[in-house]
């Protein structure tokens, strides 16, 4: 649905997008990932018509963002990070207004309107002017004059940002709801909002592509998911070095590291092989030393800290290509 190849956006001396390049297959959810500053914005706006890109092409459903604009347009609903709303007006009149400007049949603006309404959670407050509404509220009319014309695209820039706990649960419930009818990338960098919402994601960081993939398979390629943490207490039988050399010769381990030594309670952290994870030979081991098995447990790491792991790898090599180091 959605390809961009090789895409790069200079702003004067600052390279905002640095040569990126995904894709995005037609309804998938992805979460468009970053730290402030690493490009995101910029991205949107050029899948979005609002700017040329310095090099590189985009095209949504087949058509070049830059050379077929009015084909991508019909096709995409954007929510930038501030919504393009008019305060004086009230929330139908504006959703209407909106709705004539992207071609919406005239004998269809008045249901469409009272559709997306309804659909938003705002249609309690649709003779409102939005200069009185809550910010929740205008988000939500924020991705109402994103969906009216129907759009097969979701382009929503940090549709959470600046909303209390209560509105971002209700944004990502109805940011959830529209998934199944829409194409969405949303941007942000907040990371739970990645897991709670999307099932893909694309990195980046410094205007550079860091990782796109399944969020679940970003933690097994970061090389964390075969992590295991052991606890045991030998009842006698040996020390915490016999039991770190046991465990070394268990079949897929690759490190073992001690973490906690007490008379009663030993704890270990092992790493696996990549294609395997050790835990069975790891029980099977700890029971024929005759040692009491206390606990086993996988280690899941957060996508938190695969981001970081990602992300700060990639910011070494940054320095290490004499680009200058991270302030
Ligand atoms: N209009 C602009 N003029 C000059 N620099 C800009 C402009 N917009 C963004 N930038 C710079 O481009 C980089 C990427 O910005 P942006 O795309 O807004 O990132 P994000 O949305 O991920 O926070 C930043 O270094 C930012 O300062
Ligand atoms: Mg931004």
């Amino acid at each position: 649905m959605i390809q961009v190849e090789g895409l790069s956006k200079n702003y004067a001396r600052t390279v905002a997008v640095n040569n990126i390049s995904f894709s995005v297959e037609k309804g998938d959810v992805v979460g468009f990932l970053g730290p402030n500053g690493a490009g995101k914005t910029t991205t949107m706006r050029i899948l979005t018509c609002f700017m040329p890109p310095t090099a590189g092409k985009a095209t949504v459903a087949g058509f070049d963002v830059f050379e077929q604009p009015f084909e991508v347009k019909k096709r995409i609903g954007y929510l930038p990070e501030s919504p393009p709303l008019y305060p004086e007006m009230s929330v139908a009149d504006y959703l209407m207004f909106v709705a004539r400007l992207k071609n919406v049949a005239n004998s269809e603006i008045k249901r469409r309107t009272e559709e997306v309404m309804e659909r938003c959670a705002i249609a309690d407050v649709k003779p409102k002017l939005i200069s009185k509404l809550s910010r929740g509220y205008r988000q939500r009319v924020g991705l109402a004059q994103a969906i009216i014309h129907n759009p097969d695209v979701l382009i929503l820039d940090e549709p959470t940002s600046g909303l209390d706990p209560k509105q971002i649960n209700e944004t990502r419930e109805l940011i959830k709801s529209l998934s199944g009818e829409h194409t969405i990338i949303l941007s942000t960098h907040i990371l739970p909002e990645v897991e709670a919402v999307c099932e893909k994601v694309i990195i980046i960081n410094k205007g550079k592509l860091v990782a796109t993939d399944s969020v679940e398979n970003l933690k097994h390629r970061a090389g964390l998911n075969a992590a295991i943490q052991l606890q045991l207490d030998t009842a006698g039988n040996g020390n915490a070095e016999v039991v770190r050399q046991t465990l070394e010769q268990v079949p897929g381990v690759s490190k073992v590291l001690e973490k906690t030594v007490s008379s009663d309670r030993l704890v270990f952290e092992i790493e696996g092989l990549s294609d395997r994870n050790p835990r069975a030979d790891v029980a099977r081991a700890v029971v024929n030393s005759g040692w009491n098995l206390l606990e086993l447990k996988s280690l899941t790491f957060s996508l938190e800290e695969v981001f970081l792991e990602l992300t700060g790898s990639s910011a070494e090599a940054t320095v290490a290509n004499g680009k200058g180091a991270a302030a």
